[in-house]
């Protein structure tokens, strides 16, 4: 069994780790920590973790400071927090995997630029892999360290990246990724903006310029041309899901047969990554609702052949196919285990 510890395990993406991983059956959970929760039971902040009387799970959070070896450790920290101490991380396991934005950029001015001020362990940002299997698999296959995706950047990233590697998009052409996120997106300290009141209900343009994620989309999209990739973002009426929209102008004259042939040449080989392109009915499009609780990824697109503008779409769970599910696939990648292990929950409905 891989013996897997998780910091930050009280928060949301650490809940949502610590229930794909409760049910991985190669993975044995260590510890958990949460220097606010020490001493209770994972369920008494984790409800829907709460076991059945015959499943006996004594899991408690322990604080940081008692953090001892295993042999892959996630991070769940906020921002900053992992660049402070990753060298004692990396003492204590073989293989590491961070959900923050701290090691997800490979070039420290840029980090500086976006997050600013410089990188408290630059010589790091080189050792880990961007952590997206559907563009990185085979460096992941194996590795040591592997950084989180910003759900943001993932979900602009998977919308892009068939057109993109087609070559139907342009390089000199600004990409504008228009995206609906919900509320669980900001982590569970409540804010004076996620308050019930004030959140419930809205349709609010939250940040519409300079969003950090756009470098790291910048930076996966390197291979296929220097793509300008502007994000907008909105909080919406969800508390989990994220939507994406990006708008495009592609050449005049495709055909549906073209964007399909693109769709499927780019995503054929991957297992979490499904195409929602149809005609009729309602769920024509990807929709986030049918996604909470999924490592799945749903991509499409709409086109007008006559001007050539495109809306390229994706919809994810931020907390699955956005953070946990994503960084559990990494695992299993990193481990050489079936890259779908754990994963394969395929949602609700209605
Ligand atoms: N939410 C998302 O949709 C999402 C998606 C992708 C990536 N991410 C990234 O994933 C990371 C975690 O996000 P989250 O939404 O799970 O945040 P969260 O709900 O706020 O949880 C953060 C966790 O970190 C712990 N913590 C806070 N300050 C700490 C410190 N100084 N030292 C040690 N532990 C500390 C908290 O527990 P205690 O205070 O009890 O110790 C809590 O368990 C963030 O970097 C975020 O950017 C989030």
């Amino acid at each position: 069994m891989i013996r897997v510890s998780i910091v930050g395990a009280s928060g949301y993406t650490g809940g949502e780790l610590l229930r794909l991983l409760l049910n991985h059956p190669a993975v044995e959970i260590a510890q958990v920590t949460s220097n606010s929760n020490a001493g209770k039971f994972v369920y008494q902040v984790h409800p829907h973790l709460r076991p059945a009387m015959s499943r006996r799970l004594d899991l408690r959070f322990t604080t940081e400071d008692t953090l001892a070896s295993c042999d892959v450790l996630f991070l769940a920290l906020p921002h900053g927090e992992a660049q402070r101490r990753i060298e004692h991380y990396a003492g204590l396991a073989e293989r590491i995997v961070d959900l923050s934005a701290d090691f997800r950029l490979n070039d420290a001015d840029t980090y500086a630029r976006y997050y600013g001020g410089a990188h408290t362990a630059p010589e790091w940002l080189e050792r880990f892999v961007y952590g997206l299997p559907e563009l990185y698999r085979d460096a992941l296959r194996g590795a040591r360290y592997a950084s989180g995706v910003g759900c943001n950047a993932t979900a602009t990233l998977l919308a892009s990246w068939a057109a993109v590697k087609a070559g139907f998009v342009p390089a000199d052409q600004t990409l504008i990724a228009d995206l609906k996120v919900g509320s669980s997106e900001a982590g569970k300290s409540p804010t004076e903006s996620s308050h019930h009141p004030a959140r419930a209900g809205v349709v609010r343009p939250f940040q519409m310029t300079g969003h950090r994620h756009e470098a790291e989309v910048h930076q996966a999209l390197a291979s296929c041309g220097n793509y300008d990739v502007r994000i907008a973002l909105s909080s919406v009426e969800l508390v989990r899901g994220a939507a994406a929209a990006v708008h495009v102008t592609l050449p005049t004259g495709l055909s549906d047969r073209d964007l399909w042939a693109a769709y499927r040449e780019a995503w054929r080989d991957q297992p979490f990554i499904r195409v929602v392109h149809e005609k009729t009915g309602i769920h024509r499009h990807p929709e986030p609702r049918l996604l909470a609780g999924t490592n799945f990824a749903d991509v499409g697109w709409e086109y007008d052949p006559a001007s050539g503008r495109a809306a390229l779409l994706c919809a994810i769970d931020n907390l699955g196919k956005g953070a946990a599910g994503t960084a559990v696939q990494c695992m299993n990648l990193m481990c050489e285990l079936e890259e779908t292990t754990a994963l394969t929950f395929g949602g609700i409905y209605p």
